[in-house]
């Protein structure tokens, strides 16, 4: 059962951002679905890597835009994509190390975060520039 759903109220009507959002929507699913059908931590740790690093590539195209376009809050914008990053590489060297667990309160910490920064920082973005 996909834990976060997909849909157009998400979109901010730029083709290359929607499309990055869908992909890490379909990531955190799969995180939890590998969760709940109880994988082993090999394979939850893969798909949690995968999820990092696709958020990674997906923040730099973001800002890539931000700075092509001299977008004025690009520094603010940037700032929760750094807290995130730091947040969740953290999580990550705690759960490798074998001191952190998957849960469903993180499952749900990535839900709130990307649902409420796609609504409020990537709208706010893909208003100011061009559609892509
Ligand atoms: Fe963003
Ligand atoms: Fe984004």
């Amino acid at each position: 059962m996909a834990m976060m759903e997909w849909n157009d109220k998400l979109k901010v009507g730029h083709s290359m951002i929607d499309r990055d959002h869908q992909k890490l929507v379909g990531l955190i699913n799969e995180l939890g679905d590998a969760m709940s059908a109880g994988k082993g931590k090999d394979v939850c740790g893969k798909v949690l890597d995968e999820l990092i690093s696709y958020t990674k590539t997906h923040f730099a195209m973001e800002e890539q835009l931000m700075s092509a376009n001299r977008y004025p809050a690009a520094a603010l914008h940037k700032a929760e994509h750094v807290k995130l990053v730091q947040d969740v590489v953290d999580f990550q060297s705690k759960y490798n190390a074998g001191t952190a667990t998957l849960s469903v309160s993180l499952l749900h910490f990535l839900m709130e975060w990307l649902t409420h920064h796609i609504l409020e920082s990537d709208k706010a973005l893909a208003q100011e520039i061009p559609r892509g």
